[in-house]
């Protein structure tokens, strides 16, 4: 029988003072290899609009396109829990619109969803998404989805007011039922007051090393995608030069009669 992992499994992490794993997936069967490694939380992040459909940023992806990854995703995964980033637009017209497209992500798979920001509505959607049944993990720090507001790809909370604000933040998501907050690109002392300060899991997105949990984007940490890689993200692989030698070596192959031989054909 699996462990499945939980919004409890990571509180007893946290309290336990150890640490946890979160990397994002966007098909099958990575989602199935990241799981049998022991990933214990999968995102389908909305990171996907660039690395795995190549828009220019997450704003562009829409709510039927996160359904479809989710639901790969989630027929790979067995022991993580599965989370999903809700996208632009999806979650901040009106609360019903919203709570059906997160239901609609839990219908494909999804064990809890994402929500970025942190205002009077975005903690109350937070409470009725929970009242539904549904747990939501906080983001907050640099909000991709607000990049345009914010003027760019910016380190929050640098001042000591902008410290406070983010300090404030957690809290207020903590209060609503948030069982977790990803902190995305926030100095890390500053994440390391507000993961003292409250008592569910903070995760670091480029926000150091004293966070409870930690995610990257797979694409990333498999050497893939390669447009633009954040200063906290750690290369394990090198799949872009696998796929790129694979591809030459095939048509090589094509080329001098090697492929397919006699025991590759019927
Ligand atoms: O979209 C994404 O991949 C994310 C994580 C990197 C936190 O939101």
């Amino acid at each position: 029988m699996i462990n499945k992992v939980s919004v409890r499994t990571l509180k007893k992490i946290k309290d336990n003072n150890e640490k946890f794993s979160m990397l994002t997936a966007y098909d099958y069967s990575t989602a199935k290899y990241l799981d049998a490694a022991g990933i214990d939380v999968v995102l389908i992040g909305d990171s996907l609009a660039m690395t795995a459909l190549g828009y220019e940023s997450t704003n562009c992806i829409g709510i039927d396109e996160m359904t479809i990854f989710t639901r790969a995703v989630a027929k790979g995964v067995q022991r993580a829990m599965v989370v999903t980033d809700m996208p632009f637009m999806s979650y901040t017209v009106d609360i019903p619109s919203a709570l059906t497209n997160i239901g609609n992500m839990v219908k494909n798979g999804a064990n809890a969803v994402k929500l970025e920001g942190c205002n009077d509505y975005i903690a109350k959607l937070i409470e009725c998404t929970i009242n539904m049944g549904v747990p939501v993990m906080g983001h907050i720090g640099f909000t991709p989805q607000s990049q345009n507001v914010i003027g760019g790809h910016i380190i929050q909370g640098k001042t000591e007011e902008a410290a406070e604000i983010l300090l404030k933040q957690a809290k207020r998501l903590e209060k609503a039922g948030a069982f977790s907050i990803v902190l995305e690109m926030v100095p890390e002392n500053v994440a390391r007051v507000i993961t003292q300060e409250i008592s569910i899991p903070t995760i670091s997105c480029g926000a150091g090393r004293y966070c409870d949990g930690f995610v990257m984007v797979c694409d990333d940490l498999f050497g893939k995608f390669d447009s633009f890689t954040p200063k906290f993200a750690r290369k394990y692989g090198d799949m872009k030069t696998l796929i790129t030698e694979s591809a030459q070596r095939y048509i090589q192959d094509i080329k001098n009669g090697d492929y397919p031989n006699e025991n590759e054909v019927y």
